[in-house]
């Protein structure tokens, strides 16, 4: 097993050799897995052209790590643990074992049906155990996964179906979330129509609703696993084969596909989870993300499981039946570790202290944090009222596109700071630049956060589009990994997260580009430009506002905002739903026609005090117009 880091001093120890030796010091954690060959290089890099290669030659397998390792070792322990949405419904439970065989059978299905080493499965399920399975059993035969969260729209998959090319789409018939039930096979079936490289929907039963199959290409889950095969040999996989591609927004259009690989991703994603989380043998760990983000990607499965962890997957949401029901959850199944995420922190905190009332929570020993900076309050009130004030808060910063968490403390070493997170972890090398790229050197600096070494965990490319790859992070600051992300070190070399510094926003924890929101908005017929910013929203982080310019002024300015509403829901998803929508006459633009989003952004944030030099503005005027408009908002 990987061997911990238990105090500062190994940390110390630990982070000074990651960067003296760093294919020494990732080249010994990666011995703590099981290859079928060894590696010619430890890693091969160059940042000018975006090539990464970690264990390149190695052969290895990530499901023979995380399943049949334990499968041998622990096989009656429990793997994975789920709970329904309601709590009426009883939860289940795979040991390592009965994982094994699951994945082998649905594996084996996957075969059956033509799909191979290197072909692309899309996966649109809710938190269910089938999805662990089939994201494991593509890992099995080397096919990539494409998870789709499903809160995405039928245009979204299209998207992404045609993006990556699958040929196999895995959904359930319906989900539930709360009292609210949501026909998943309707939205895919939308999406199949346009999207002929499907051959099959491979479909399992949640609900009790009769639904129509199509002949030929839907097929049942359970049919399918009726016959198959309880035995599939992993296929042998090079540490530099894809694993899978995961979409997430940028600044600029359409979601990017980013792809990470076997080997760096498997060793990454195992060391950060047992050191972040100072892993012990028998934690019962919750992380709250969903599988169709890389939280749930990294740490509710692959993390969890490469260390022999047991992970809970939870259906439902915080609030149903009652606002108690994530202590019912944790207090049920004795939870060790909670891994959530800010805007689930404050909206708990908003219902008052009685949430708590006959709940224990004592089993819970390390608490974490992630999706966006998690402020001083909400901070305190999750250590006193969730840790009881012994729980340790892990505040990670990462990303899709870094595969793991890279600035973090780690649970009983690192000194806590609120809203801080802290120090890099062993492995990163994080530097902070200014405008002009150039380093700012010393503690106490704010700026760009940019990383300047590769980590075995990052992205290696944008499926089909490496040139976008160079030109999103490694063009903006030559030959430095650009985040996105601004930072500050304080006086102790600590790092605090302080946001986005692109067109980023960061909605509840969903990451949110505003072109495609834009994107969305300018399809309506009515509606000739559109710029969307972020603002402060008290339990959303962020919340999206909308400046729209319309053809003809609207008679029905409802029945327009509720139109632009239900485009953002169809063609992105619910989540991306504004809060508020403006329409104005103009929008303030520079002579060279560019939108000044920075006063927009400001005139969300109700910070017009000081607006700054308007005077390049191609009609100033404007400006005391949307904010006088602002009011009926
Ligand atoms: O802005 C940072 C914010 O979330 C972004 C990455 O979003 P995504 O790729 O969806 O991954 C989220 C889960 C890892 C980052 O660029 N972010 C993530 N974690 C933190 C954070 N901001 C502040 N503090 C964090 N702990």
């Amino acid at each position: 097993m990987i061997e911990t880091i238990q105090s500062m001093s190994d940390y110390h120890t630990a982070y000074q050799r990651s960067i003296d030796k760093p294919e020494e010091f990732w080249s010994e954690i990666a011995e703590n897995f099981s290859w079928y060959r060894k590696w010619n290089d430890v890693l091969k890099w160059d940042f000018s052209t975006a090539e990464v290669k970690w264990f390149d030659g190695a052969l290895c397998n990530i499901t023979s790590n995380c399943i049949d390792r334990f499968a041998l070792l622990t096989p009656h322990k429990s793997a994975i643990i789920w709970e329904a949405n309601s709590p009426q419904q009883q939860s289940k439970r795979y040991s390592f074992k009965e994982l094994q065989i699951e994945v082998a059978k649905f594996a084996n299905v996957l075969k059956s049906l033509g799909v191979k080493k290197g072909d692309r499965v899309a996966i649109y399920l809710p938190m269910l155990i089938e999805g662990a399975i089939a994201m494991l059993a593509c890992a099995r035969i080397g096919a990539v996964h494409i998870v789709i969260f499903a809160g995405f729209s039928s245009e979204s998959i299209i998207d992404r179906v045609n993006d990556c090319d699958a040929k196999v789409i895995i959904t359930a018939d319906s989900m539930v979330r709360g009292e609210k039930k949501i026909s998943l096979k309707e939205i895919v079936d939308e999406a199949i129509g346009q999207v002929p490289q499907i051959e099959y929907c491979i479909v399992l039963k949640r609900g009790e609703d009769n639904i129509e199959m199509k002949h030929g290409k839907d097929l049942w889950w359970h049919d399918l696993m009726l016959h198959a095969d309880s035995i599939c040999e992993p296929e042998q996989m090079n540490a530099e084969d894809p694993l899978f591609i995961l979409y997430t927004s940028g600044s600029t259009g359409k979601p990017k596909g980013v792809l990470h690989t076997v080997g760096g991703y498997m060793v990454y994603a195992a060391y950060t989870f047992a050191n972040v989380f100072n892993i012990q043998k028998d934690d019962i760990f919750w992380c709250t993300a969903d599988i169709g983000w890389i939280t749930g990607h990294s740490y509710s499965l692959y993390g969890s499981l490469l260390n022999g962890t047991t992970t809970v997957f939870f259906e439902g949401v915080p609030t149903y039946p009652d606002h108690g029901r994530f202590w019912d959850v944790i207090d049920k199944h004795k939870i060790s570790i909670l891994y959530t995420a800010p805007t689930a922190i404050r909206a708990l905190e908003s219902f008052g202290d009685s949430i708590f009332k006959d709940k224990n929570l004592s089993s819970l020993r390390v608490l974490g944090s992630v999706g966006e900076p998690i402020n001083e309050e909400a901070w305190h009130w999750y250590h006193k009222n969730v840790g009881k004030g012994n729980c340790p808060i892990v505040d990670t910063w990462w990303q899709t596109e870094t595969g793991g968490i890279l600035i973090s403390p780690i649970a009983n070493v690192t000194n806590l700071i609120p809203a801080f997170a802290t120090l890099p972890l062993p492995g990163v090398q994080p530097i902070l630049v200014n405008e002009k790229g150039e380093e700012m050197i010393g503690n106490n600096v704010e700026g760009n956060l940019c990383i300047k070494f590769p980590w075995p965990g990052m992205a290696r490319t944008i499926y089909k589009n490496h040139g976008r790859f160079v030109e999103t992070y490694f063009s903006m600051f030559p030959r430095l990994y650009f985040t996105g992300d601004g930072c500050k070190r304080n006086e102790d070399g600590f790092y605090r997260i302080t946001g986005r510094v692109d067109d980023v926003i960061n909605v509840s924890g969903h990451r949110i580009g505003t072109g495609e929101v834009e994107d969305a908005v300018g399809s309506h017929p009515n509606i000739v430009e559109c710029a969307v910013v972020g603002f402060h929203h008290e339990i959303k982080g962020q919340a999206l506002y909308i400046f729209a310019v319309c053809i003809d002024a609207p008679m029905q300015v409802a029945a327009l905002k509720k139109e632009v509403e239900t485009l953002i829901t169809t063609k992105i998803g619910i989540f991306a739903r504004p809060d508020k929508i403006q329409i104005v006459k103009n929008l303030p633009k520079t002579r060279s026609g560019k939108i000044v989003r920075r006063l927009l952004r400001k005139i969300a944030e109700d910070d017009i005090s000081n607006l700054g030099d308007i005077s390049t503005l191609v009609d100033a005027d404007i400006i005391s117009e949307i904010i006088a408009g602002k009011m009926s908002v």
